[in-house]
């Protein structure tokens, strides 16, 4: 039977007439019914390991606004935390993690195959929404890719510039680098097990990679994401995956196929015309609209959302925004966005 979800369509190759569409994120505080099930949970993590509210808040922006796909709901960081770090959410802060600076923090980590434990519940809200899913709905499951869950782990938050974790690159290469693979083994034993439990395409969030200069990028952002996805497709024949090496720059340029990736996100710092001249030449892109247009719309969002579709219609693309969509949002915007991308649709 020819596939009929227009997000596995566009990932195979085909250019299609009007690209699908999904957010970074669109599960989120900019929804109110979002904000309702989130208080309803308690709080954020306990919001992610609650199976039937995760997949709750997955199915709102589906329910709400029709995208193409649906993505997990759950973050980055529940990987270490399966790897034995503490791990707290502060109010208007954000993440908090205990650190991983010196040897024997590494040696109290657990093993890859370790993780299955603490991340069941995420496993169960994906058997929930391939259910509860609309049929032309894609699942999208995802994990952050090794060197931005290591910045957050060796600082034990976020940070502007991940300073401590090139910190620790310098200072103790050997024990970065085992962080770095640790992360690599339980990166590929949790997608793989998203896959099983219904992920039909899975997506590698390596949000600073852009920090990572010259030989550092293809050890620790290039490496990594080929590692993981040659492993995935082994274990999964035809899985198409998507990476997001975000503030790459230049060095999107051939990051798929070095990788093996099916799909490059972009982030919006690439204007759209360069990014179909040297990237989608190598197959699909997603991206790339700025996410402040969902808080200013108008005639801008329109403006730059035509013109984002007309540069990458000659090659498979999924309309997306440059990186997630921020709480002051107007849910709004959001529609005017899909309006302006499928106008030529019906
Ligand atoms: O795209 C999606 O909606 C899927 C779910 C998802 C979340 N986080 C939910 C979330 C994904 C893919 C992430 C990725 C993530 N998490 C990244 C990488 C992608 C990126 O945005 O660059 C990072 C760095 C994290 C770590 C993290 N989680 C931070 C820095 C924060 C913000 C802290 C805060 O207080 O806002 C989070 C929280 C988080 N993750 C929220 C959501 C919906 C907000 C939680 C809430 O308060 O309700």
């Amino acid at each position: 039977m020819a596939e009929s979800k227009v997000l596995l369509r566009a990932l195979a190759g085909e250019v299609l007439p009007v690209p699908p569409i999904w957010m970074m994120r669109q599960a989120g505080r900019y929804l109110p019914e979002y904000r309702a099930t989130r208080a309803q949970a308690g709080d954020f993590l306990s919001l992610c390991y609650a199976p039937e509210l995760a997949a709750e808040v997955t199915l709102q922006p589906i329910r709400r606004y029709g995208f193409d796909a649906a993505i997990l709901f759950a973050d980055i960081l529940l990987v270490p935390q399966a790897l034995g770090a503490d791990l707290w959410f502060v109010t208007g802060e954000g993440p908090r993690l205990s650190t991983v600076t010196q040897q024997a923090d590494f040696d109290a980590l657990k093993g890859a195959g370790d993780v299955h434990e603490v991340l069941s519940p995420v496993y169960e809200t994906l058997r929930i929404l391939t259910r509860k899913l609309p049929s032309e709905t894609t699942l999208i499951g995802f994990a952050g890719a090794p060197w931005t869950v290591a910045t957050y782990m060796i600082a034990g938050r976020g940070t502007p510039d991940q300073g401590p974790a090139h910190a620790l690159m310098t200072e103790n290469r050997p024990l970065f680098e085992a962080l770095i693979e640790r992360l690599t083994e339980a990166t590929i034993e949790y997608l793989s097990a998203q896959v099983t439990a219904g992920a039909e395409v899975v997506k590698l969030f390596d949000s600073w990679a852009g920090s990572l200069q010259g030989q550092d990028f293809d050890r620790y952002a290039l490496e990594p994401a080929k590692r993981i996805i040659s492993d995935l497709k082994a274990r999964h024949p035809g899985l198409p995956i998507i990476a997001f090496p975000r503030e790459a720059g230049e060095r999107y340029v051939g990051f798929a196929r070095a990788t093996g990736a099916d799909c490059v996100a972009l982030d919006n710092s690439v204007s759209p015309e360069w990014a179909a001249k040297h990237v989608q030449v190598d197959g699909c892109v997603q991206g790339n609209l700025a996410p402040t247009h969902m808080v200013t719309g108008g005639q801008a969002l329109v403006e730059e959302t035509r013109r984002i579709v007309e540069a990458f219609s000659k090659g498979p693309h999924i309309f997306n925004l440059g990186h997630g969509i921020t709480p002051d949002a107007d849910p709004e915007n959001v529609q005017l966005m899909i309006d302006t991308v499928r106008a030529g649709r019906d």
